[in-house]
């Protein structure tokens, strides 16, 4: 190939070569990169719901459905009851399959694809509208066993929580605003705080995108 055609084809902004791409992967600092399994959220969207439908026995609770949250966004979305809030949830987490539609977590996860566990896994967590929290323990050991539930964090739990442990257990209790009551037992507590807890425990598993109704 001529010397310039060579520099033009390496010139073209629309295509990336392997050889650039493999020379990408190692020193990449502030180029885009894609790290399969890794969440990219380069473009500031973290989920991507795209003309998502789905039908019980005929009947369409989801019809076309849309919808782009960015990173760090809080969005409400309201809906009389059956409007089909629940069912969007289960389409994202991979409770449901859709029947038409993609849903995205980043750029590169399709939701569509992965099991309940993995799509958990990616950093997709979950509140549901009754709380799951165990009454008879206290808010801090509500918080303990939420983080346990990340199984790699087992072997340290065996022995004792670490010191970077214990300081995200206060932080977060300083957050969902319970710190006073942190060796109260968790049936204590209102209902308005029962929820907080809650979401106390799905943040111990740090959830980079949380979802609730
Ligand atoms: N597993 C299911 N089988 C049959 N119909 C369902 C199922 N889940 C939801 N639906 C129907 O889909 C519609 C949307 O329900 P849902 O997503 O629960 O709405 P919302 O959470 O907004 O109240 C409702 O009409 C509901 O009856
Ligand atoms: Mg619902």
């Amino acid at each position: 190939m001529h010397e310039l055609d060579r520099l033009r084809e390496v010139m073209r902004r629309d295509k990336v070569f392997e050889f650039v791409q493999e020379k990408r992967l190692p020193f990449s600092a502030g180029r885009h990169t894609v790290v399969p399994g890794e969440l990219d959220i380069s473009h500031g969207t973290i989920l991507y719901v795209e003309n998502i439908s789905v039908s019980f026995d005929g009947f369409k609770a989801l019809n076309d459905l849309t919808l782009y949250i960015n990173d760090g966004e809080l969005r409400c979305i309201i809906g009389p009851n059956g409007a089909g809030k629940t069912t969007m949830m289960d389409v994202i987490t991979g409770k449901t399959r859709p029947d038409s539609g993609v849903a995205y977590f980043g750029q590169t996860m399709d939701l569509t694809r992965m099991s309940e566990y993995e799509i958990a896994h990616a950093g997709i967590g979950r509140k549901f509208q009754k709380p799951t929290i165990f009454p008879f323990h206290t808010i801090f050991e509500n918080l303990e066993l939420a983080m346990a539930a990340d199984k790699r964090v087992w072997p340290t739990l065996l022995a004792s929580l670490n010191g970077e442990q214990r300081d995200r257990i206060a932080d977060v209790m300083e957050i969902i605003g319970l710190k006073d009551m942190r060796d109260q037992e968790a049936t204590s507590l209102s209902h308005g705080q029962k929820q907080w807890l809650e979401i106390g425990m799905l943040l111990m598993q740090n959830p980079r995108l949380l979802l609730g109704g």
